[in-house]
Order: structure tokens, then sequence, then C-alpha cells
């Protein structure tokens, strides 16, 4: 790091001490607090992961790094506070729930701030890029998850910090977030690097399903091997925790995983009528493409007896496509 790297870096943790305070020990936080007691996270969680509370004031975290003699012009640059055409500075962070987000090396970078009052938005509200916070890097829990790689042989990988907390405390401790962006190349080589397989767990919702093939296909692409959780319609990993609770998100959730080709097939259906003959044929064809890329003879196989039997189709046929398929992969 850069020695105004440094300065901020320090700034950051001084700034998550103080919310961190806030939010345990004065009356400012006590909604905060309560807020984090409904939600189910436990004293141990709110300690591991340092969450806090901004206070609903103009120049609070302003006027405390002032003190602590930081330039409030650099400060601005990495999101800590915002400035006004006139040159002084004010809050960025306003009545919210903070999370801290850390670097792979563990040291906070950036804030996530929840709010949770009605009427606030936007609903979560992060730091901006900065030389020190690439969204596109950056993954949460990274530092604190990397350890369990290992024994687990896999990262779970969730579409929030929410969702990474609470498996936390129910005992996942492999898993990490993107924060409020896709996964990219860039985190996907990195996971690379540390893990052969991923397991994609995301919301149950359009929006969840859609990237999580995105998300599959980029981890595919990175030489992961992928597979794809399913949360019940409308619900996420979070509220999945909290109903059911750890074991049986375990065991119900992440434990069946699809495999990617599976997921991949039954993916694919929603852009076919397969009542429609022609939209049938179509869907095998696209089927088989999907089939071809595994390179598991036990597994293609296995795909295509599942076709052979639900399309009432002839297995050399079958056989001939993926034949032809896979010798143009190659
Ligand atoms: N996100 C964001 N800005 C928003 C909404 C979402 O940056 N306005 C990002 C956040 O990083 C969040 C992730 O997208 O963690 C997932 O969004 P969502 O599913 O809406 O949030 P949850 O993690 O379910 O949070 P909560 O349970 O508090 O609603
Ligand atoms: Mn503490
Ligand atoms: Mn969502
Ligand atoms: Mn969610
Ligand atoms: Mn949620």
């Amino acid at each position: 790091y850069s020695e105004e790297q440094e300065g901020v870096l320090q700034a950051y943790d001084w700034s998550a001490k103080l919310f961190h305070h806030v939010l345990k020990h004065t009356a400012d936080g006590k909604a905060g607090l309560n807020y984090l007691k409904k939600r189910g996270f436990e004293p141990d969680t709110i300690e591991e992961f340092q969450l806090g509370y901004s206070p609903d004031r103009n120049e609070f975290l302003a006027a405390f790094l002032k003190g602590k003699g930081y330039e409030l012009e650099q400060l601005a640059d990495y999101g800590l506070v915002q400035s006004t055409n006139q040159g002084s500075y004010y809050d960025r962070f306003k009545d919210r729930v903070i999370f801290p987000i850390k670097n792979h090396q563990g040291k906070i970078i950036a804030f996530g701030g929840r709010a949770f009052k009605e009427h606030q938005e936007p609903k979560y509200l992060n730091s901006p890029e900065s030389k020190l916070f690439h969204k596109g890097r950056v993954l949460y829990n990274f530092h604190l998850a990397r350890k369990h790689f290992q024994k687990e042989k896999e990262v779970i990988l969730f579409e929030g910090y929410m969702d990474v907390i609470k498996a936390y405390q129910a005992g996942v401790y492999n898993a990490v977030a993107t924060l409020g962006t896709s996964l990219s190349e860039t985190h996907a080589k990195t996971l690379k690097r540390y893990v052969k397989q991923a397991v994609i767990c995301f919301d149950g919702d359009d929006a969840g399903r859609n990237a999580s093939f995105k998300s599959a296909n980029i981890l595919r692409q990175a030489g992961l091997e992928v597979r794809v959780a399913h949360i019940p319609e409308r619900q996420d990993p979070d509220e999945y925790i909290d109903r059911y609770g750890g074991e049986y998100f375990k065991q119900k959730v992440l434990q069946p995983a699809q495999t990617y080709i599976a997921f991949a097939l039954e993916y694919y259906k929603k852009d076919y009528n397969l009542n429609l003959d022609h939209d049938r044929i179509a869907y095998i064809e696209k089927a088989l493409d999907i089939i071809a890329t595994s390179e598991y003879p036990v597994e293609r196989d296995f795909h295509l007896k599942e076709l052979e039997d639900t399309f009432h189709l002839n297995r050399e046929t079958l056989m001939d496509e993926i034949e032809k398929r896979t010798s143009r992969i190659k």
C-alpha cells in the first residue's frame, strides 16, 4: 500500500470501531442493534463481522476523523465522507447498519450500509469504487472463507453479505459474496487459485436464477467445477436459514445442489414451448450442446438416457450428435 492508502486503511479501521461502539453502547445505536437482533444476529456474529451503526447526523464521522487529524479531502476519494461544493465534508453513511467490507488480506476497504427504516432508499449503500475498493475484484468474507476451502473442498457463492453472515452463523464458513455486482472473471480466477469446486446459492427468484446461470458459466470458464443450489421460490438463503436452520440448509439446499449440466438443461427449458414440435427439436439440439460440454462420459450417458426417455429418441442418433459436437469442441 502507498502511504496515502495506509492512512485510509487506518481511517476505515477507526471508523469501523466507532460505528461498532455506537451500535453496541449508545442510545443512537439502539434501533440498529434491535434491527439486527430482530433479524436473528447473535452477539458473537456482530463481533466477528464488526457490525456497526452510523448515526443520523451530518457530521458525525467527519468530525471524528477530522479530530484524529485526517485530511477529509483525501478520505472523500475513498468514500468515507462526501464533500460539498463549499469544501466542507459530511457523512456518507447516515442512519444505517454498517457492514465493514474487508479485502482479501482482511483489511477494511469499504462499508456497506443497510437502511432499516421505512422510506429509506436505497436499501444498501456501499462505498464507491476507489484505489482500494474494486467491486470486480473483492469478494466479501474471502479472508475468512479461504481458511476453510481446503477442508470443505468447495466455495459457496451467495448474492449478499446477509446470506454469508447468516450461513456463517449456521456453521457454513466457506462462503463468499460479490458486492452488488455480478461475478467477474477476476473473481472466478481468484477462486480458482484456492478451490476446485463452487456451489452457487443465489436468491430463489428469476434474477437469482439468471445470475446463477451467468456466474456458473464464468466459473466454469475459469476451470471450476460448478453446482447450483435451489432455494424455494421467493426466498433467499438468509431467510431460508432463519426459517429452517443451518442443518436443514446444508442437507436440503447445499448437498443436493445440481450439477452444472443438470441446472443448464433445466434452465434452458423456459426458452422453449415443449408442446410444439419445432421447439422440442430446438430444445433437444440445445440440450445436446450442453451435454457435450461435460468431460465425464458417465455424466453424458446419464443425461442422454434422460433425453432418450423424455423425448422418445433413438440412442444411436443421440450418440452420433454428441460425437459430432465433441469432435468439434476438440
Ligand atoms: N445490493 C446493493 N444495492 C441494492 C440492493 C442490493 O448493493 N439496492 C447488493 C448488496 O451487496 C446485497 C446484494 O446486492 O448484499 C443482494 O441483494 P438483496 O438480495 O436485495 O439483499 P439481501 O442480501 O437479501 O439483504 P436483506 O436480507 O437485508 O434484504
Ligand atoms: Mn467488538
Ligand atoms: Mn435478490
Ligand atoms: Mn437476497
Ligand atoms: Mn435477504
